[in-house]
């Protein structure tokens, strides 16, 4: 199949191509007013919408309001939508399909997409020999299918997971996310026999410690303390673990800790889980973040970028853990053809090109984001990898207290003028727009959010 690898502004479908954002009316504007107004009477109040805007079409890394407002968009629908809005390869994969076959269950049948892109998965997951993929729709399924595999193939009831973890929301995955109270007040009691342990976060050591002189303490007190006092190491299933922490903040852990935590897993029979869902499908640069670390993992759970939008999930393992029976494990949506063709289309447009630039235009952002660090002192730390980029905020550069207000004043200050990002931990502000962005979308968006840095902190 060939590949038009499409750039910037070139599948622009309204034919006018926005080279900056436009902001026309106030926000939200009448029309997004009248929405939102039948939204809150109708929609689950749950969610954490954090500014009006009410979206109509979108193409690449321009997203259009109800209203006629256009914005640049890092954010990509929270790194789902990593080939850009609407990516005519990607569209007219999911258009073929929908002629073809829209759904059957992979569940109790067999269709050509889920058996191709199951082998597809199974080439690009790093790690030799034989690997069996397990389809659901999202990624919390994908974590929740990885949990269940753990136990089911250990047999071992106990498994570990990290503070600021965000697995998903469903009551297994929830069990081992632990990113925000609200996310579990009211849901106890969640599944037992999870241990929490602190994240590597050098910024702010649990330990107090200071990379490289700490020799991976983290790693080490997990065999040294956890293991001698509470948590028995032969009946741990897993360990649970984001390669780069997403919702808690965008997190790189130092090199060696993956390394050296999978050391340990190994050494006790335990199963290391890396949760790709968000920092996996090339957002890093690499096709998974835990390859950055020359580090392997056991199981690997996908979402989000997998299919540029469509609802997808995928659990990946060595055919040998995999191992379960018939009726153990299975989603009626799971694997959907439409799905299965937009994450074919998603990976060709990534192994072609969009890997190597989300490293290009990853360090152009980085570059630009540590050239405003040193005029801002608010802008505590910036961290990440490819296009999976953070910055912390806070007060005091000396004391680091968390600049927890500045933060959505931010956002919004730079939603106003037309530039969408989103927020992660309790003061940091994440950087994830589509694979395709260009140099002057890079640019650009650093303008702007300069611009709302000035205003807000500055
Ligand atoms: C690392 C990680 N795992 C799991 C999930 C849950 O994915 P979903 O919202 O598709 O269920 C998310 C969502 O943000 C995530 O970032």
């Amino acid at each position: 199949m060939g590949v038009d690898i499409l750039t910037e502004f070139e599948f622009f479908a309204g034919g006018i191509m926005p080279k900056k954002p436009t902001i026309k009316t106030a926000l939200p504007g009448p029309r997004a007013k009248k929405l939102i107004k039948l939204d809150k009477a109708f929609v689950s109040p749950s969610y954490t919408r954090v500014y009006p805007l009410v979206v109509d079409q979108a193409e690449g890394l321009w997203v259009h309001d109800v209203d006629g407002n256009t914005f640049l968009d890092f954010t990509a629908g929270i790194a789902v939508n990593a080939t850009g809005h609407c990516h005519p390869h990607v569209v007219k994969a999911i258009q073929r399909q929908a002629e073809h076959l829209l759904h059957m269950s992979g569940t109790d049948f067999y269709y050509t997409p889920q058996i191709q892109l199951a082998e597809k998965m199974a080439s690009i997951v790093p790690g030799n020999g034989p690997k069996r993929v397990y389809f659901g729709n999202s990624g919390a399924e994908a974590v929740e299918a990885a949990f269940k595999l753990a136990r089911w193939h250990t047999k071992r009831e106990l498994n570990i997971a990290f503070f600021g973890a965000f697995h998903g929301r469903t009551m297994g995955a929830l069990s081992l996310t632990a990113s925000k109270t609200v996310q579990k007040k009211h849901y106890n009691p969640l599944v037992p026999g999870i241990t929490h342990i602190p994240y590597a976060y050098c910024y702010r050591c649990a330990y107090n410690l200071c990379y490289p002189d700490c020799d991976l303490f983290c790693v080490k007190w997990i065999e040294d303390t956890l293991f001698r006092t509470t948590v028995p190491p032969e009946e741990v299933a897993a360990i649970f673990i984001e390669p780069i922490q997403g919702e808690g903040g965008y997190i790189v852990p130092p090199p060696g800790f993956h390394k050296a935590m999978y050391r340990i897993a190994k050494k006790y029979g335990i199963l290391y889980v890396a949760d790709e869902v968000q920092s996996g499908m090339g957002r890093t640069g690499k096709m998974f973040a835990i390859e950055h670390f020359k580090a392997k993992a056991d199981i690997l759970a996908v979402a989000k970028g997998i299919a540029s939008g469509m609802p997808l999930g995928a659990m990946v393992a060595p055919a040998k853990i995999m191992n379960w029976e018939a009726g153990s494990h299975a989603s009626t949506f799971g694997g959907n053809p439409l799905s299965c063709q937009a994450a074919m289309a998603t990976i060709e447009l990534l192994e072609k090109s969009l890997m190597k630039n989300a490293t290009v235009q990853g360090k152009r952002l980085m570059k630009g984001l540590h050239r405003l660090q040193k005029t801002y002192e608010c802008m505590g730390d910036v961290r990440g990898k490819g296009l999976m980029v953070g910055v912390e905020f806070v007060k005091d550069r000396e004391t680091k207290e968390p600049a927890t207000k500045w933060r959505p004043a931010i956002i919004r200050k730079a939603f106003e003028k037309g530039l969408l990002i989103l927020g992660c931990g309790e003061n940091s502000i994440r950087f994830c727009p589509a694979l395709t962005v260009s140099a002057k979308e890079i640019d650009l968006g650093l303008s702007i959010f300069e611009e709302a840095v000035k205003e807000v902190a500055g």
